[in-house]
């Protein structure tokens, strides 16, 4: 079972299920972790969805959109390794993925 390693506000670490095809942000919604609001459900406008990547996992992403650049530009937490979870689709080579739950602006 691939794993995706969830740190939530609190600094917890979570191990959940990765569920290929779907986002990171609904896999994390999905078991029920509330400290990521998700506002726009996933239709890049909000930035509610920030988490911070694990840093030697970044290259393992596809390159960031204009438009998810943009976002996280409005965040006053933007770190080197910020991306906006429902722009990750989850798949097998990103098993152990760790993300961490930015706070929100
Ligand atoms: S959920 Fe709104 S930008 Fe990701």
């Amino acid at each position: 079972m691939p794993t995706l390693i969830v740190t939530t506000l609190d600094g917890t670490e979570h191990r959940v299920e990765g569920v290929t095809g779907r986002p990171v942000m609904e896999i994390i919604r999905d078991n029920g972790f509330t400290d990521m609001l998700a506002l726009c459900g996933g239709a890049r406008s909000c930035a509610t969805c920030h988490v911070y990547v694990g840093p030697d996992q970044l290259a393992l992403l596809p390159d960031m959109s204009e438009d998810e650049n943009e976002l996280l530009d409005s965040s006053s937490h933007r770190k080197i390794n910020s991306r906006l979870s429902c722009q990750i689709v989850f798949n097998g080579a990103l098993d152990g993925l760790h993300v961490t739950i930015a706070p929100e602006d």
